[in-house]
């Protein structure tokens, strides 16, 4: 039977606990959302001052070159790329998720078009983030030439869906609502066995598991660093593409910043010489900047400490949460099996939106996201197991006492 002494005993023999020191957390909130924004740094003020009030203001434009703005895109692509298995110069730091899931898919598409001109599928989930959804039927509106999106129903049925009609398995890896996980290089194996290609959504893995896409031979990858990485509220997200791809591709968003020689101010476009052709326009510095506070926190350890620690605090919740609220209607919704679990645990409860608000009033911070899920976050940096503890304490309170019934919680704010 655990009790918070037996469940402190777990941060004492925690190697991680010294990284929460530089985090700033505030008081009296125990942060379950890092799945959704990540929390600040503790460098991340003074560099921002610093960008702001010396390179910025004393070196103004200079600062392309003195500061290094011009190459931020592709230096921190190198640090990022430790987390995610990826080589020297296959990753850059740019845009959202979105805007890049728009120029993978068209430049996959255009790829694979040139292979075999007769697939005329991308397959993806029903459950998929709704903008990744979204990004590839503006595609195919816009191209015009037949594409269809078929959506699955459960990841049991991609395997089947994925076949020789095929062009493109656009899939999350971890799902943001049940953090179901794909078993990434089985899936990747099967795409490429039925000659297709693969485009992994990264949001909810990236920092929060371990990826390799190089060993599991991936072809194009997408993600975000304001999440697990710490970046900040709408930090730049970040795109990949597998080395062997990067001379054949082409994607449409084809701005000064993807050009060879951007100040050579040729009027016709001529992409660089590898993953800079997947750049557009002038990038973000201040917020691109901060991106980096984060990154070097998790290059003081490793993303297989970080999965132990995640799991562990996983499998406590869910263990505390089954056994000290068991008499509410709480359904466990994400995978007990580690090999299919992101660093994410979801609860269904029939009030699910005015439980989240009740628990946000306390200081405990997750989420909501319909229908009637309870979303938590693990970040194993900056938690502790008696955060965990405390968390479901409080969760058990809001229950047994029924706080969550109070009418300004059921009132619903645009972010949930
Ligand atoms: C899995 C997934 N894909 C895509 C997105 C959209 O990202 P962005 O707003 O950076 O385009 C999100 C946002 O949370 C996400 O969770």
């Amino acid at each position: 039977m655990k009790d918070r002494e037996s469940v402190a005993a777990l941060d004492r023999d925690d190697p991680l606990a010294p990284l929460r020191e530089q985090f700033t957390l505030p008081e009296g909130v125990i942060y379950l959302d890092g799945n959704s924004l990540g929390v600040a740094p503790s460098a991340a003020a003074s560099r921002a001052a610093q960008v702001i009030n010396d390179e910025w203001a004393v070196g103004l434009v200079r600062s392309w070159n003195t500061a290094g703005w011009h190459a931020l895109p592709g230096r921190l692509g190198n640090k990022l790329a430790t987390l995610i298995g990826a080589k020297p110069n296959e990753v850059v730091v740019t845009d959202t998720i979105s805007s890049n899931l728009f120029k993978v898919l068209s430049a996959a598409l255009k790829l694979i078009e040139k292979r075999d001109p007769s697939r005329r599928v991308i397959v993806s989930e029903r459950s998929n983030f709704p903008s990744d959804l979204y990004i590839a039927q503006g595609l195919i509106a816009l191209l015009d030439h037949g594409y269809t999106l078929r959506l699955v129903d459960t990841p049991e049925e991609l395997h089947a869906a994925i076949g020789h009609d095929t062009a493109i398995a656009m899939i999350t890896h971890v799902n943001y609502r049940t953090g179901y996980m794909h078993d990434m290089a089985a899936l990747t194996r099967h795409i490429h066995h039925v000659g297709a290609l693969a485009v992994w959504d990264l949001a909810h893995s990236t920092g929060a598991v371990p990826v390799d896409l190089t060993s599991v031979d991936a072809d194009f990858a997408v993600g975000c660093t304001y999440k697990y990485l710490n970046a900040g509220p709408g930090a730049p997200g970040f795109v990949w593409v597998a080395k062997r791809h990067q001379l054949h591709v082409h994607q449409p968003l084809s701005g000064w910043w993807g050009h060879e020689a951007p100040f050579a101010m040729n009027p016709t476009f001529r992409p660089a010489h590898g993953i800079g052709r997947f750049l557009c326009g002038t990038q973000p510095i201040v917020s691109l900047a901060l991106v980096e506070c984060g990154l070097d926190v998790f290059l003081q350890t490793d993303m297989q400490t970080l999965r132990r620690k995640s799991l562990a605090m996983s499998d406590l919740f869910i263990e505390l949460v089954e056994s000290r609220c068991k008499e509410f209607p709480l359904e466990l919704v994400t995978p007990r099996d580690h090999a299919q679990r992101g660093s994410q645990v979801s609860f269904d409860h029939p009030h699910g939106y005015e439980v989240m608000q009740a628990l946000i009033a306390r200081g405990v911070i997750g989420d909501y996201r319909e229908p009637r899920i309870l979303r938590f976050g693990f970040t194993p940096l900056y938690l502790r197991f008696v955060d965990v503890w405390d968390a479901v304490e409080t969760l058990r309170d809001v229950l047994a006492t029924e706080a969550w019934r109070a009418p300004e919680y059921a009132e619903r704010s645009a972010v949930t």
